[in-house]
């Protein structure tokens, strides 16, 4: 399967079973001269790293291995990929390969922006997660100290290579975290995949499991295509993200961003979709995406205000009011802190 994401510099992405096996052909005809930079971190790289190397046959590369986690995606390491990539002389008509989750694709994107002004990368992904929503946008950054992705650039990659095998070897609760961002492109735009999450037991070996990625792709790639900086419709695919993000920073990042995404849903759906709320509770039960949350009101605050989408006292948040639509509503931090205590 493949789609075209048509930008200025539009790229493609290939997804199935095995795509790896294109990596080598890919790299022949695109970057023939090339040093290649694998960046990717320990746990991805202990299980995969053979499948990826397979492909490298005929080109000389290097690896700058993170460690697993979100607390990676971090200004040190950036420094340290950059000083690294410099020491190993590593030139503009180079390539860096992005392989692993969402942390290891936004860091090395951010990377590939700023090293010589920017080279090339290609993304890789191998969580459910990535594959559907930061490998795909350009998307790129690392966290500050006062939040999640307040340090990046819009850089997009060459190429996206989604191989749903690497998709098997997730634990349930990682390929669950993937499903809540499936859900969220259901809930804004594609009812039909909510229907079918929520319907079937969609798993890491469910046979449509391509098609759900690629109906995830369709929307963002449109998405993007209409607005890459993220100045108005973009935002849509932030769905239930202000309040995600101001979770996963006060679990101190121990709730993953997909379970942290389907907490965030649950409190807009309680505030503007009552109706529809016990059947969307239903769903993220079915996949262990159900949790109480009790963070301090301030605490949850403190991050929303930082929050890229805020602008002086208020802030734009995504509503969905009927399965398949979403608005952008712009409204007051007051209004947020109810919507919140609300929940
Ligand atoms: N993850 C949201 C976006 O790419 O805009």
């Amino acid at each position: 399967m493949k789609l075209s994401v048509d930008l200025i510099n539009p790229y493609e992405i290939e997804i199935g079973s095995n795509i790896i096996k294109k990596l080598n052909t890919y790299l022949k005809e695109n970057y023939k001269n090339s040093k290649i930079l694998i960046i990717s971190d320990d746990l991805v790289y202990k299980i995969h790293k053979e499948k990826l190397i397979k492909e490298l046959d005929g080109f000389f590369y290097k690896e700058f291995i993170i460690k697993n986690g979100e607390n990676s995606k971090s200004t040190e390491n950036l420094i340290k990929i950059l000083e690294f990539a410099a020491e190993n002389q590593y030139k503009r008509n180079d390539l860096i390969i992005a392989f692993g989750g969402g942390v290891v694709g936004d860091i090395s994107g951010l990377v590939a922006s700023l090293y010589l002004r920017g080279v090339d990368y290609i993304s890789i992904p191998t969580t459910f997660l990535s594959a559907i929503d930061s490998s795909v946008g350009g998307k790129t950054a690392v966290n500050l100290k006062a939040g999640k992705n307040l340090c990046g650039t819009f850089y997009q990659p060459k190429k996206v290579f989604i191989d749903t095998d690497f998709l098997k070897t997730l634990s349930d609760y990682y390929f669950n975290d993937g499903l809540a961002e499936a859900i969220k492109y259901g809930m804004i735009k594609d009812k039909s995949i909510f229907d079918e999450i929520s319907k079937e037991n969609v798993s890491k070996t469910y046979e449509n499991l391509p098609s759900i990625i690629k109906k995830c792709l369709d929307i963002k790639k449109d998405v993007v295509k209409d607005d890459e900086k993220d100045f108005g419709i973009r935002q849509i695919l932030n769905y239930g993200h202000t309040f995600a993000h101001a979770i996963e920073k006060n679990s101190n990042f121990e709730i993953s961003h997909g379970h942290a995404v389907a907490l965030g849903m649950k409190i807009m759906v309680k505030n503007f979709y009552e109706s529809f709320y016990d059947d969307f509770i239903k769903v993220l039960k079915k996949y262990n995406l159900d949790k109480e949350i009790d963070f301090d009101t301030e605490k949850i605050l403190k991050v929303c205000m930082v929050d890229k989408k805020s602008r002086n006292d208020r802030i734009n948040i995504i509503v969905v009011r009927n399965l398949g639509t979403c608005e952008i509503l712009n409204i007051d931090l007051k209004d947020l802190r109810k919507i919140y205590e609300n929940r």
